[in-house]
């Protein structure tokens, strides 16, 4: 693969708020047409991870290449959903203003919404099952119903690299359900998504590949080979339930040990 096929590539990145780094020399390396979930405990760096790639806090060190180019000539490519806290909707805006929104990257702030903008953005809001809210005011709109307007921002963007911080934060399970198949069938018109995730029971269910992080990288690579009990130790410490555990890794019926012969009853 060439590096203009990598929709991300992050080497050495570290960011510090303070006198200790938030994040510490992170690699990583999305592949394209996969769903990647940064998982890791609170506190872990997996937003300010997100925010430093695009340049919304500083990076102390380290090199992000997006498609093999810097952020600078690629920001048209990503599409980015923040975290649901750290949004504050004061201002009155309509819901369908949101989405469209989402196309001024392509239209110049200058030109006008025409009908056809219009109906691209119903479109949107359609997948992500909001269409019936569309003159609503976004501040009245509940959290899990915000998440959903946030999305179909994002997919007005036509991206081809997605950044999803906890998009099933807080959200019913229908919700939970809709979005899924909305990031399903991104990733199979070929589109990538990497998304802040924090249920690890749905894990090998939604994603292809995991991103493990605590301050400093813990596992990376696909589910079957990076998301083991053992990353995950290392990585959320005691912080475990140790049902989830056994959930997600069943004990296998015990083998003999070589070498010892097997017990009979
Ligand atoms: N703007 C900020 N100023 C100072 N410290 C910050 C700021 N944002 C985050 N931090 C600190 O940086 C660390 C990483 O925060 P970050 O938000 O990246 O964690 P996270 O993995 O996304 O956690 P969560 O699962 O709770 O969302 C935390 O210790 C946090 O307190
Ligand atoms: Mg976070």
């Amino acid at each position: 693969m060439t590096d203009a096929q990598l929709p991300l590539q992050v080497r050495g990145l570290t960011v510090s708020y303070g006198a200790s780094p938030a994040v510490f020399s992170a690699d990583m390396r999305v592949e394209p047409g996969a769903m990647t979930a940064i998982i890791g405990p609170n506190g872990a760096g997996k937003s300010t991870l997100l925010k430093a790639v695009l340049g919304i806090v500083p990076a102390l060190s380290g090199q992000v290449t997006v498609y093999g180019k810097p952020l600078d000539k690629q920001r048209s490519r990503i599409a980015y959903v923040p975290q649901r806290a750290s949004v504050d909707w004061d201002f009155p805006t309509r819901v369908i203003d949101v989405v469209q929104m989402g196309l001024y990257r392509q239209l110049g702030l200058l030109r006008r919404i025409t009908g056809r903008h219009r109906s691209l953005a119903m479109d949107c809001l359609d997948q992500v099952g909001m269409a019936d809210f569309a003159d609503r005011q976004i501040g009245q709109l509940s959290g899990g119903q915000q998440q959903r307007v946030f999305l179909a921002r994002s997919l007005a963007q036509g991206a081809d690299l997605y950044l999803l911080d906890e998009p099933f934060a807080g959200v019913d399970a229908a919700t939970e359900k809709a979005i899924i198949d909305v990031l399903k069938s991104l990733k199979d018109e070929g589109r990538t998504i990497l998304a802040v995730h924090h249920d690890l029971s749905t894990v090998p269910d939604y994603f292809d590949r995991v991103y493990i992080i605590n301050k400093s990288p813990v596992a990376e690579g696909p589910v079957a080979e990076a998301f083991t009990q053992d990353a995950l130790q290392r990585a959320y410490g005691g912080r475990l339930a140790s049902g989830l555990l056994d959930q997600l890794f069943p004990v296998a019926e015990a083998a003999p040990a070589p070498g010892f012969p097997a017990r009979t009853a």
